[in-house]
């Protein structure tokens, strides 16, 4: 039986992490993972390349690595990689900050988005990509700027896309995973009040247990990606359906 791929980033930690070992126990899907560091797990399904997003040079170069063609069943990718950025108000933000997070939050996505579907317009194969957005790309949050604006920006450039694309064998999404207990709700629990209004709610999410575990998101976009025909939105959040 022929395998199928998912193209990941933001593999090294967190979400990702998560979502790449969901995959790797699936025996039928080779992984190709995406980030600056490199695990060196030794999965002969595994194949890391180490990629600074914030270096769209660098990404270019590496493009043709990433996108194998093979007699594949099903071909997904999951642009999970992302940055909260430097928590400062409008009028207090770096540009070196701004570039990276726009550069690494939207610039890489819809470059690879778009590497994709040219890659594997002529591929037989299912194809989904699924952009991970946020909830903060439908409400603006004191202090995100950066990060509202790029996921709002995401979500957006995931529509279109879907709406360009007449293939059946296309599906796009545009998820937000919830609130996940990683390292990105570390660094928003580290910032400033002054910068972060709402610092005292995202420190209560870890208190009262409130946050999801990243195998419990992973599952749920396992599962959505396995079931796409019963998600006909391109826009979808985790914790608008449950489990069967
Ligand atoms: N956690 C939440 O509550 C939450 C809520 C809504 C949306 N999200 C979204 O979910 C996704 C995963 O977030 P997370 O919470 O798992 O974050 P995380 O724990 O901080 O992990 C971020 C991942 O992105 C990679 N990454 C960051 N900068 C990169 C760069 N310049 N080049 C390549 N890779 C880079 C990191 O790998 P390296 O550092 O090894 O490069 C890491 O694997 C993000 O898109 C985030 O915006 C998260």
């Amino acid at each position: 039986m022929s395998k199928s791929l998912l193209i990941l980033t933001g593999h090294s930690q967190g979400l990702g992490r998560a979502i790449m070992d969901t995959y790797l126990q699936k025996d039928d899907f080779e992984v190709i993972a995406i980030s600056r560091t490199v695990l060196g797990l030794g999965n002969p399904n595994l194949t890391e390349h180490s990629i600074d997003l914030g270096d769209l040079e660098v990404l270019e170069n590496e493009l043709p690595k990433l996108f194998p063609t093979a007699d594949y069943k099903e071909i997904i990718m999951i642009n999970n990689a992302g940055w909260i950025g430097e928590i400062k108000p409008v009028g207090s933000m770096q540009v070196k900050h701004m570039r990276i997070q726009v550069n690494v939050n939207l610039l890489a996505p819809m470059y690879l988005t778009s590497a994709f579907v040219d890659a594997y317009k002529d591929s037989s194969a299912k194809k989904i990509i699924c952009n991970i957005s946020s909830g903060a790309a439908s409400k603006p949050v004191e202090g995100w700027g950066g990060y509202c604006s790029t996921k709002a920006a995401i979500a957006m450039f995931t529509q279109v896309a879907a709406k360009e694309n007449k293939d059946p064998l296309f599906r796009f999404f545009s998820l937000a995973p919830g609130i996940v207990d990683t390292a990105m709700q570390d660094e928003i629990r580290q910032s400033d009040e002054l910068d972060f209004p709402q610092i005292e709610r995202f420190k209560n999410y870890k208190e009262d247990g409130e946050l999801s575990s990243p195998e419990q998101v992973a599952a749920k976009i396992c599962y959505m990606l396995g079931n796409e025909s019963k998600f006909q939105d391109v826009i979808q959040d985790v914790r608008n359906f449950d489990l069967p």
